[in-house]
């Protein structure tokens, strides 16, 4: 079965990431959402609320595909992550020429330490590609709305975070 593991922060995850989520789904048997559990940065959502709210958003705007995504925290390396789950591939969205430098660098340190996993990318949806999680928590945060950026899953949350 041809798994991809799909790492991020998600905190939290964004219609940008759902979309790179389906497209794999459609590439790969199998895809595993991998979530950091200790982010560089203090994450506004513990593990366990980015968690599910990447199920409710999966069960709410790809229900088809829910069977074949595992959700699961991880921390350590990526790719032991990776080969813990049998993955041979790691996913990535591209979302501008900016993230192009940093996956590039990630890419090949992944595959310097792990040559039998390969990163593969995804071009982020052009109505999503300017779309960022840190941006979304500011808008919310600030009182902007969020519907169209993120997954019902996530605005309920952000909305009962400031008290809407
Ligand atoms: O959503 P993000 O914050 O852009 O995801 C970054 C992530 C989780 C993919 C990256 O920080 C990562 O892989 N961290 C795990 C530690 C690791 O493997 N570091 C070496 C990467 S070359």
């Amino acid at each position: 079965m041809s798994t991809a593991l799909y790492p991020g922060s998600f905190d939290p995850i964004t219609f940008g990431h759902l979309d790179v989520i389906r497209r794999a789904a459609t590439v790969f048997e199998r895809v595993v959402v991998a979530v950091l559990r200790n982010p560089r940065k203090a994450p506004l959502f513990d593990e366990q609320e980015r968690i599910e709210t990447i199920g409710e958003a999966i069960a709410e705007e790809c229900p088809d595909i829910a069977d074949r995504i595992e959700i699961a925290a991880f921390d350590g390396l990526t790719v032991d992550f990776a080969r813990s789950r049998s993955a041979g591939f790691i996913v990535r969205g591209l979302r501008a020429v900016s993230d192009f430098e940093s996956e590039l660098q990630m890419a090949h340190t992944n595959r310097k330490m792990a040559p039998g996993i390969d990163t593969v990318f995804f071009m982020t949806a052009l109505e999503h590609s300017y779309l960022s999680s840190t941006l979304v928590k500011e808008i919310a945060l600030l009182g902007g709305d969020v519907g169209e950026m993120v997954p019902q899953a996530v605005s309920r949350r952000l909305r009962s975070r400031v008290g809407l």
